[in-house]
């Protein structure tokens, strides 16, 4: 079993069972392969831009796991990976600015992803400067001690898709935005598990009528928008009590 470095456990602890991940800039790749072995995440992606760090990482993967064949991108940022190929992309022990380079290259797709989770070793004005300046949003942050050091981690979430301008009125996002999070309020939570209540009898009854099509996916797709805001406010707030 991999034993991940207080760092890079940190960075481990803002993925969720069942994600999917892409580690950008994996080098040793240890976070993806201790991830993929503690069953966290079903599918995990070690890309890095040079050779020797992706074979490093290979031979890493292939120690801890012989037979296993992790899937192993050669390339520079995101180039290598499909839009919302992932859940969650880590970029981690890297200089902010690079960050924002290798994110800002294709926005849409950066956008496409659940989540990031941002470990810059330095530039870190730079990155948040950007990252607000680019409909996007911390929704977390700590600081964990590794040797010498104390690193920032931002989980990173992109703003609804709302700020693109593109979509409906008929948008959850508009309803329920993930700016709610910036907004925390003891009611918050009972706000939302309120609604996705009635959201969840609407489902229902969509049921019990043997629906189908593309409205019924489209109440599926609300109750599980609700749901996935539901559990990133618990999380939020559990981190508030805890610093509290
Ligand atoms: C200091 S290591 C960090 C390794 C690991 N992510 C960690 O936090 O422990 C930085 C890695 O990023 C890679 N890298 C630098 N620029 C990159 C880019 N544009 N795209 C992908 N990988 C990059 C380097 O090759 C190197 O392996």
């Amino acid at each position: 079993m991999i034993q991940l470095t207080p760092r890079l456990a940190a960075i481990a602890n803002e993925i969720e069972k069942g994600e999917t991940m892409a580690d950008i800039g994996t080098d040793h790749g240890f976070l993806p392969v201790a991830l993929w072995e503690q069953g966290v995440c079903p599918k995990v992606i070690l890309a890095d831009v040079n050779q020797g760090p992706l074979d490093r990482a290979k031979s890493n993967g292939a120690e801890s796991h012989p037979g296993v064949e992790f899937d192993c991108r050669l390339g520079d940022g995101l180039k290598v990976i499909e839009p919302g190929e992932v859940d969650v992309i880590v970029i981690a022990g890297m200089g902010g600015t690079l960050m924002t380079e290798i994110l800002g290259e294709d926005i849409e797709k950066t956008w496409s992803y659940k989540k990031l989770v941002l470990q810059p070793r330095k530039d870190i004005g730079e990155l948040r400067h950007w990252i607000y300046n680019n409909c996007m949003s911390i929704s977390n942050e700590k600081l964990v001690r590794e040797g010498r050091y104390i690193w920032p981690i931002l989980t990173v979430v992109p703003i609804e898709k709302a700020c693109l301008g593109d979509l409906g009125p008929e948008r959850i996002e508009w309803e329920y935005p993930r700016r709610l999070l910036d907004f925390l309020n003891p009611l918050t939570e009972e706000y939302l598990g309120m609604k996705l209540k009635l959201e969840e009898e609407i489902l229902e009854n969509m049921e019990k009528g043997e629906q189908t099509g593309p409205a019924m996916q489209n109440q599926k797709n609300r109750v599980r928008y609700i749901k996935e805001l539901i559990r990133d406010v618990k999380k939020a707030l559990d981190s508030t009590s805890a610093e509290g």
